[in-house]
């Protein structure tokens, strides 16, 4: 029987379709044995037969593979953005990814905008709750086209949903090293307690109950307003944070800006013991979108998340390296003081990858 590890590729829309053939070019660089499967689901195929999620589509993702490495969903053509409601968050619901794993490094002192901050003061991780918040869909419209219309979106917070992802991030704390080798120490919950006092109630309650397990992490809290104040005036106090589904997406286009710009964050949609999603950060970018000039990093350091996910730690830090070494001698795109393509940026990855 082969020993492969049977990854699931679903490019997307825009962008997608560019940055993660790049991905699967530096996975076959590093020759791991990988036997890689293409879907077309997106845009494209939603608007040629409606499909978005064809039957049995996530029971098949789970059966049949390893783990699924996603571009990014969102078409102009699909104002509705059902195909990437059905396809990006039904993976990431249904499959109940529910821990979803932004790193957020910075390769080059160049490619921050903050004054004075080198590479080694942005080294954390957002640890965002991923199958619950406001995305669940709950919720209705009432007396719609009128003047008396109301919207409501609910927040769903269960204890279960709270306490796993909780743990999640005391987990990853007490067993991820910085990049320098150093331990992780902090764990901070960020909400916004002081105004959804229910929800948050529920995140403080838990955070303090579960924190006796893990005597050794030191136990943080910010509210939202005031972290995002404190990325941009000062990234490196941060270690692990963890938050809900709403914030965590915000932070981390927040955080994505300090590590050089959207197109070099990368993360998983995460579930022990399931197969789990890797997808970069940014989405679909319509506006440079068939242009060859988006950045492949951070789909690329998502293939290389997913290596190291599946236990090939070697060609993980392998396909790191060479990003890093691409950072440093600006063979890279132009959103991150490169002049190559998308193509060449990723050429240059793999070649660096197959020589080393
Ligand atoms: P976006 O991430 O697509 O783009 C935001 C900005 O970052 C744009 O200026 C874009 O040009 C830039 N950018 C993003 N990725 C880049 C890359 N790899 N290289 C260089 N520049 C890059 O976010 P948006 O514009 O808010 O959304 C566009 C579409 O993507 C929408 O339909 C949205 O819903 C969707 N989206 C999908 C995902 C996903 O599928 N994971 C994530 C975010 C947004
Ligand atoms: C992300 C994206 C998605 C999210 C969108 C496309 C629904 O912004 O992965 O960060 O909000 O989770
Ligand atoms: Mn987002």
């Amino acid at each position: 029987m082969s020993t492969a590890k049977r990854i699931a590729v679903i490019p997307g829309d825009g962008i997608g379709k560019e940055v993660i053939p790049q991905a699967v070019h530096v996975l076959k660089a590093t020759g791991a044995d990988l036997q890689f499967t293409h879907f077309d689901w997106g845009a494209d195929r939603y608007l040629a037969d409606e499909t978005t999620v064809p039957p049995d589509g996530f029971a098949m993702l789970a059966r049949d593979f390893n783990a699924i490495l996603v571009g990014a969903f969102g078409d102009p053509r699909v104002p509705s953005n059902i195909h990437a409601k059905e396809i990006l968050l039904g993976m990431r619901f249904k499959m109940d990814l529910y821990a979803n794993v932004r790193p957020v490094r910075l390769m080059d002192a160049a490619l921050c905008p903050l004054k004075g901050v080198e590479p080694k003061d942005v080294d954390f991780v957002v640890i965002r709750e991923n199958t619950e918040g406001v995305y669940g869909d709950v919720g209705g419209v009432f007396k719609q086209g009128t003047a008396d219309e109301v919207a409501i979106q609910e927040d769903i917070n269960t204890r279960k949903g709270v306490e796993r992802i909780l743990r999640y991030a005391f987990q990853y704390c007490r067993s991820n090293k910085k990049l320098d080798h150093s331990p992780r120490r902090r764990v901070l919950m960020c909400d916004k307690s002081n105004a959804m006092t229910h929800a948050g109630g529920l995140w403080q309650r838990v955070f303090q109950e579960i924190s006796v397990d893990y005597p050794q992490v030191e136990m943080q809290h910010m509210y939202v307003d005031a972290l995002c104040m404190q990325m941009v005036r000062d990234p490196r106090s941060f270690d692990v944070i963890v938050t809900n589904n709403m914030f965590g997406d915000i932070i981390t286009d927040l955080a994505a800006g300090l590590q050089g710009g959207l197109g070099m964050a990368a993360s998983g949609s995460l579930h022990p013991g399931k197969t789990c999603m890797f997808e970069p950060v940014h989405g679909s970018a319509p506006p440079i979108a068939g242009k060859n000039i988006a950045n492949p990093f951070g789909a690329i350091l998502t293939a290389a998340m997913m290596l190291a996910y599946l236990g090939i730690t070697d060609q993980a830090e392998k396909i790191e390296a060479a990003v890093l070494e691409a950072v440093r001698q600006k063979k890279a795109t132009a959103d991150i003081g490169g002049s190559l393509g998308t193509r060449e940026a990723g050429d240059w990855v793999a070649n660096f990858v197959s020589a080393s």
